[in-house]
């Protein structure tokens, strides 16, 4: 398949700079406030977020007793608020020492505006390309540079379901096909409860990518990110069909991803739709989660008709040109980058880790699911969490499907996003 965004060529001996001969670090010699702190830009605020990345802190400050970690979490599920900020921080060239972004297009307009330093050197150093799987060092490099680091892999397509509800309306087991789904969702609405779940605008978005592979099967959809892609045909009309037909299921949408998932839990809702950090704010116990149990409280299975293909998205941090403590970045990523960190942080964050040598007993319940459905699965790219779409692309998608919510109109939908593809730029 071709990724217009991905060029994944071997990497050039140029790379193979040291960390000492790279520049910058000035303050972290002089010494002083400046050169402790490590500002970390990311969007884990919330519940089921905020466990993970407190657990990646406390491995850094451990490994880094003369660093300081500075949270400049910006809060909203998804990043979409963080990702405006961060855009004006980084044409202002005010960048924080490091942020979250997500492997694949979204990092692509980054790299593209020379925001990014390439990480060669410390894939060279840390001996990063043994550790994390090909697949993913293809589709973060560029032009033989990797921009990234990695430390999670989350699954996008995941249906959520609450087990008592689906009892109470008659249904036996989570649906395997959108026929099944529409024929449950229809069934729960007969129950008297919520049949889907939603949130702010950007779950209708996470839905949306999740019914179109679904209704499209995973060549065709991996096909719509390639250069001249077809997005006016009759099986993509089908496949808006099926999404306005699911959506007008769906309860009033909630604040957040956080509100809908605990509708399922509190039984108020049959089935939701969202990414495997879902799980953490499931499981993990209280304040941090709901303190669930699985297969009882809660209960998943792939997203409709999508079984057997993983969509996928990757949290990675960077390093910015001119970021004010480079050396503090510089370890921030070395740890985020190791075992230690990615272990710590995954099994709360709902993920699994990027690197091979993870210690796999970590992962239980849904978690081990997933490492197995990782390894066999075929693969297709979130729209939403930034693998296929760059930012203006995603941009152009989001508004689409915020006009569609307000005027159900199948063929002025499809007409947007045949121009949102064609204006992608990508
Ligand atoms: C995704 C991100 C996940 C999780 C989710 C909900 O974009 O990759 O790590 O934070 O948003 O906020």
């Amino acid at each position: 398949m071709r990724r217009r965004w991905m060029a994944a060529v071997a990497v050039s001996v140029a790379g193979l700079l040291t960390l000492s001969a790279c520049g910058g670090g000035d303050k972290q010699e002089s010494g002083g406030e400046a050169a402790r702190k490590v500002e970390v830009f990311s969007w884990w605020t919330g519940p089921g977020e905020a466990d993970g990345l407190k657990a990646m802190r406390e491995i850094f400050a451990k490994q880094n007793p003369n660093l300081e970690f500075f949270d400049a979490a910006v809060a909203g599920g998804s990043g979409d608020q963080a990702r405006a900020l961060l855009s004006s921080k980084l044409q202002a060239n005010q960048p924080p020492d490091t942020f979250q972004g997500h492997a694949g297009a979204e990092l692509q307009d980054y790299i593209k505006s020379g925001k990014l330093e390439s990480l060669n050197f410390l894939y060279d150093d840390l001996k990063l390309k043994e550790v994390f799987p090909q697949q993913l060092i293809d589709q973060i490099t560029v032009q033989g540079q990797v921009y990234s680091v990695p430390v999670n892999i989350h699954r996008s397509n995941v249906l959520w379901f609450n087990p008592s509800v689906l009892k109470k309306a008659g249904i036996d087991g989570a649906p395997k096909t959108v026929e099944e789904f529409v024929t449950d969702l229809d069934k729960v609405k007969k129950s008297g409860k919520i049949p889907l779940s939603i949130g702010s605008q950007w779950t209708l978005v996470h839905l949306l990518e999740s019914v179109l592979l679904g209704s499209l099967g995973t060549d065709a959809y991996n096909a719509l990110w390639t250069t001249g892609a077809d997005w006016s045909n009759a099986n993509v009309t089908e496949a808006l069909e099926n999404f306005k037909t699911i959506l007008s299921y769906a309860g009033s949408p909630q604040d957040d991803w956080q509100p809908a998932a605990k509708q399922v839990a509190d039984g108020e809702a049959a089935f939701n739709i969202m990414g495997d950090w879902a799980y953490s704010y499931f499981h993990n116990p209280s304040p941090g989660g709901l303190g669930k149990e699985s297969h009882k409280d809660f209960d998943w299975a792939a997203s409709p008709s999508t079984d057997g293909t993983f969509m996928w998205l990757s949290d990675s941090f960077t390093l910015p040109k001119g970021t004010p403590n480079r050396d503090g970045a510089i370890a921030w990523l070395t740890m985020a980058a190791g075992k230690e960190g990615q272990d710590a942080f995954n099994p709360l964050k709902g993920s699994i880790p990027a690197r091979k040598d993870a210690d796999q007993s970590l992962y239980k319940d849904y978690l081990s699911w997933d490492l197995e459905q990782w390894a066999s699965d075929k693969l297709a790219g979130s729209i939403q969490h930034g693998v296929v779409a760059n930012n203006q692309w995603r941009q152009a998608i989001t508004d689409a499907v915020g006009l569609f919510q307000q005027d159900k109109d199948v063929a002025k939908f499809q007409q947007a996003l045949v121009a949102a593809a064609r204006n992608s730029g990508q």
